[in-house]
């Protein structure tokens, strides 16, 4: 039982995005930066689908559509992963990513993550609790700024009803969204907290 215990600890914390083809093959791209740019360029090409929900350059166009602008490609490209291996639900983006082969995803990852992200505008009543409860739990992973690194994602400027939606669905365990780390570090979470936090990390640069 205790041998069992480790291994399931030791799979939760180690590497946290898994090392998959796309990956490799995104840090040999970013290692050169000629190919870099090409990379971006062909991105730019390649996601001209995802624009119709993702928007222009990744800035979304509906509020419960994620922006992917300024996301760390490596989150990026986990995402993309857990779509295609169906361990995080959305029909029609596990569908759709199935088309997608590893160049095309790195390139997309690496354009998305090339471009700026603007903060949104927020309901200014709710950003000393939500800053307060961010500082608190979410800081040690997220960053100070929320900003993210390689390892979790950027949550500055995110869409607000997008993040209400992905805190709660993490929180609830209902199986749309699987993480041990964001299970813990969501579970004390009250509604009103997550409308708080939401609305904070909307209007972050
Ligand atoms: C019909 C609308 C639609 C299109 C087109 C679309 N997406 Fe999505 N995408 C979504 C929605 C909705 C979500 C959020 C699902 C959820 O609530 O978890 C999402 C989530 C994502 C995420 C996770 C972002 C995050 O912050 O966790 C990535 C990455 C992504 N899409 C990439 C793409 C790529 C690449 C394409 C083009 C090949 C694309 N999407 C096309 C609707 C779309
Ligand atoms: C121990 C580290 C850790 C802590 C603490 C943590 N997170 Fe996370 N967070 C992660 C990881 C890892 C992911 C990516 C999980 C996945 O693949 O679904 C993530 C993903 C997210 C996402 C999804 C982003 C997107 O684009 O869809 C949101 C929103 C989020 N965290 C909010 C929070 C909030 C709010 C808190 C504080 C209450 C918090 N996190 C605390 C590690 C952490």
């Amino acid at each position: 039982m205790r041998v069992i215990l480790f291994l399931a600890g030791l799979l939760a914390s180690g590497p946290l995005f898994a090392q998959s083809a796309a990956h490799e093959r995104m840090k040999t791209l970013q290692a050169d930066p000629a190919s870099l740019q090409a990379a971006i360029a062909a991105g730019k090409k390649a996601s001209f689908f995802c624009a119709n929900c993702h928007g222009e350059g990744g800035v979304a166009k509906t509020s419960d559509v994620p922006n992917l602008a300024g996301q760390h490609p490596a989150y990026l490209l986990e995402q993309i992963r857990k779509f295609g291996a169906g361990e995080r639900k959305d029909q029609f983006m596990q569908g759709l990513i199935k088309v997608l082969n590893d160049e095309e995803r790195a390139q997309i990852a690496l354009y998305y993550a090339s471009v700026t992200v603007p903060p949104s505008k927020a309901d200014s009543s709710q950003i000393a609790h939500g800053k307060m409860m961010f500082d608190k739990l979410c800081a040690r992973c997220h960053g100070p700024n929320a900003r993210g690194n390689e390892l979790y994602p950027r949550l500055a400027g995110q869409q607000q009803p997008y993040l209400k939606k992905s805190i709660t669905h993490y929180r609830d365990g209902t199986g749309v969204r699987n993480n041990q780390l964001m299970a813990i570090a969501t579970s004390p979470l009250k509604n009103e907290d997550i409308v708080a936090l939401s609305h904070y990390l909307t209007q972050l640069p």
